[in-house]
């Protein structure tokens, strides 16, 4: 078998297109543009790619956004102010805060900081904690935009075994509590490894849905899986390459040419859930937007 293309590319095209339509009803509707707020802390060339990244679509969606650019020498007290202010800040329905921050800064502390009601990453422990309680939250992007995929490609989760490498806040985590609950899109029975995981193969090999989000190149191979499995990676690695101008390309973590030809589907590395990612943060600022998710009679 070789897999199909999961073309993450594609469906985040269609998502953005809804947006903006969404986006062009609210402001017909006399409501102003939504606008998201970016803090840069730093000026780490990934994150700046990310971020322009996210400004374009929100340019294409009619969203309007800006940048916050802090230096890396900000004291945690200075960041928090900053934050604070842009909470108070009726303009502005959503705040990222781009991660990871410099090695002084507690991200934990910082995204507490964040108004809940404009955390559109989905971060704040009020979010995550109202995901694991299968309330109205924002959703972060990645896994969300991961569920687009497989309502668009009609994938059933339920009752399947899905197996998640990586543990982390931003994908893994919050993409178990989703696979895991008993509600319309989950019902998987579902395995949280790591790449610390003694003896992986024995939990992947058992995925009906593989999901891997643990940084490293490589790390799933043809043999640690079995056949017609759905292959979601999550992984966006800079593995040196001479022969590419800018000196790297990005890989995932798996060796995509070998697990392919197991997989019933697979999303590629670049064009699969990067891209979803993004057009998951201009759907959570329209809903930050409209208040949809915390009306003002829930909130404090
Ligand atoms: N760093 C890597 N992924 C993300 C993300 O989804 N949001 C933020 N804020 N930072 C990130």
């Amino acid at each position: 078998m070789s897999a199909k293309l999961i073309d993450g590319q594609r469906v985040a095209e269609l998502i953005r297109a809804e947006v903006r339509e969404d986006v062009e009803a609210w402001v017909e509707d006399g409501h102003r543009p939504p606008f998201l707020k970016v803090v840069q802390v730093g000026s780490d060339p990934g994150s700046t790619s990310y971020i322009g990244a996210k400004t374009r679509a929100c340019a294409e969606v009619g969203i309007g956004s800006e940048t916050l650019r802090l230096p890396d020498t900000i004291s945690a007290d200075e960041l928090v102010r900053a934050i604070r202010r842009l909470n108070a800040d009726d303009g502005v329905d959503g705040i990222l805060v781009q991660l990871p921050l410099p090695s002084h800064l507690s991200s934990h502390h910082v995204i507490e900081s964040i108004d809940y009601r404009k955390d559109v990453d989905g971060f704040h422990p009020m979010n995550v904690g109202r995901l694991a309680l299968d309330q109205p939250t924002f959703r972060s992007c990645t896994p969300a935009g991961i569920f687009e995929l497989f309502r668009h490609y009609s994938i059933p989760v339920k009752s399947r075994h899905a197996v998640v490498v990586g543990a982390s806040n931003i994908v893994g985590s919050p993409m178990a509590i989703m696979l895991s609950r008993e509600n319309s899109t989950g019902k998987a029975t579902t395995t949280i490894c790591h790449k610390f995981t003694k003896d992986l193969t024995r939990h992947t090999i058992d995925a009906d849905i593989l999901v891997v989000a643990a940084g490293q190149p490589n790390l799933i191979k043809a043999e640690m899986v079995k056949e017609g499995v759905v292959v979601i990676d999550v992984g966006i690695n800079r593995v040196a390459d001479e022969t590419r101008e800018r000196g790297y390309r990005i890989t995932g973590d798996c060796d995509f040419e070998s697990v392919r030809e197991k997989a019933s589907w697979i999303t590629p590395v670049p064009g699969g859930v990067g891209p979803m990612t993004v057009a998951m943060l201009m759907k959570n600022t329209l809903l930050a937007a409209k208040k949809s998710i915390y009306p003002a009679e829930i909130s404090t």
